[in-house]
């Protein structure tokens, strides 16, 4: 079969080349993997700046949001031609992985398929255990790969609904700051929620994520006209931001806007260095004086998947087609090595694995 491989560590190291077909063992499933997203995290891998290989070998198997059928249900309870989405994380013998809750894991052992420490799913099969093989509707099978990253926004909203709760003012107005894929998803999951949402980000209105945006009855706020920190005066207390950006300098503007009894929801993983310049007694102050919440969110586990795939329905019902428009372009395995260069106004570029 064929995989897209990368050396982590190693810049502009993809590589398509051909690998044994796996061989399931007993609890395992083989997927025949039908489509692959390429992410932010992707490109850095690629980049040299983040990734690491499975123990003993020199290269990874890039890819960690996927859909696949299964092929051969092995000694399962799944049936062949079911649609499944494999998870990203395995666990390690911590207490949070070993019960379920890998996405918490305390001393970071874990592995993270195409990440860190264990092949991904750029390849056309995959065995599996069960236990990390997520069931889709056949009705999903188009948008099912969507999966993988509406469960890190599914997790990242169910944390700050909660953290929100502490007051009893309802959540009326939230930020979602970036509109790429988990700033698009993010901003269609709080709007079931029917809340007042303003997704920032620095397109102009026109763009199709501008588009995206309004089409779920969310405001679009052009970050050139109007910039984050100038945000709170023109909307009023931001009760929920949601930082799907990775840009640490948006994220420390967020916290200084931050309402009052607001929490404010990390999302985005940034590598390399970025000194900036804060005026800490400030901020402290505002913090403590307006009860505020900050806090970071990683990965995610089997129930934020089911969960996903649920609000994936729901979303699809709302608005339909509306998914599928954030997939805006769709490259053949041969061609992956194209989906690592960001291209402009791109929202989520999908690998076909068949
Ligand atoms: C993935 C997560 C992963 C995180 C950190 C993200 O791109 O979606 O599953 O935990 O990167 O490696
Ligand atoms: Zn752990």
């Amino acid at each position: 079969m064929k995989a897209g491989i990368v050396t982590p560590g190693q810049k502009d190291s993809a590589r398509l080349i051909e690998m044994d077909m796996p061989v399931i063992s007993s609890g395992q499933a083989l997927v025949r993997l039908l489509e692959l997203g390429i992410d932010g995290t992707d490109i850095e891998i690629n980049r040299g700046e983040y990734g690491e290989t499975p123990p003993d070998k020199d290269f990874i198997i890039l890819g960690h949001e996927a859909v696949g059928q299964i092929e051969n249900p092995g000694t399962t309870e799944l049936g062949k031609g079911d649609f499944v989405v494999p998870m990203v994380r395995r666990p390690d013998d911590c207490v949070n992985c070993q019960r379920g809750q890998l996405d918490m894991c305390l001393v970071g052992n874990y592995r993270e398929c195409g990440i860190k420490g264990a092949h991904g799913f750029l390849r056309e099969y995959l065995a599996e255990d069960v236990a990390f093989l997520v069931p889709v509707p056949k009705e999903l099978r188009n948008i099912a790969v969507l999966t993988e990253p509406t469960s890190i926004a599914t997790k990242g909203i169910e944390q700050a609904m909660e953290f929100h709760n502490r007051s009893a003012n309802p959540i009326d107005i939230a930020v979602v700051l970036g509109a790429g894929p988990l700033g698009l998803l993010t901003t269609a999951l709080l709007k079931l929620h029917d809340y007042n949402i303003y997704t920032l980000d620095v397109v102009p209105r026109s763009s199709v994520k501008a588009q995206l945006v309004e089409s779920v009855g969310a405001n679009y706020v052009d970050g050139n006209v109007s910039s984050v920190v100038s945000l709170a005066d023109k909307i009023g207390n931001l009760d929920l931001i949601m930082e799907a950006t990775g840009n640490s300098t948006v994220a420390f503007q967020a916290m200084s806007v931050l309402g009052i009894n607001g929490v404010l929801c990390l999302m985005g993983v940034s590598t390399g260095q970025k000194p900036l310049e804060v005026n800490a007694s400030c901020l402290n102050m505002q913090m403590v004086l307006g009860n505020k919440m900050v806090f970071g969110t990683v990965s995610s586990n089997r129930g934020h998947f089911e969960r996903s795939v649920e609000s994936l329905i729901h979303i699809e019902e709302r608005w339909p087609g509306w998914l599928s428009r954030l997939i805006t372009r769709r490259l053949t395995l041969d061609k992956f090595r194209d989906a690592l260069d960001p291209a402009p106004d791109n929202i989520k570029t999908v690998i076909e694995l068949t």
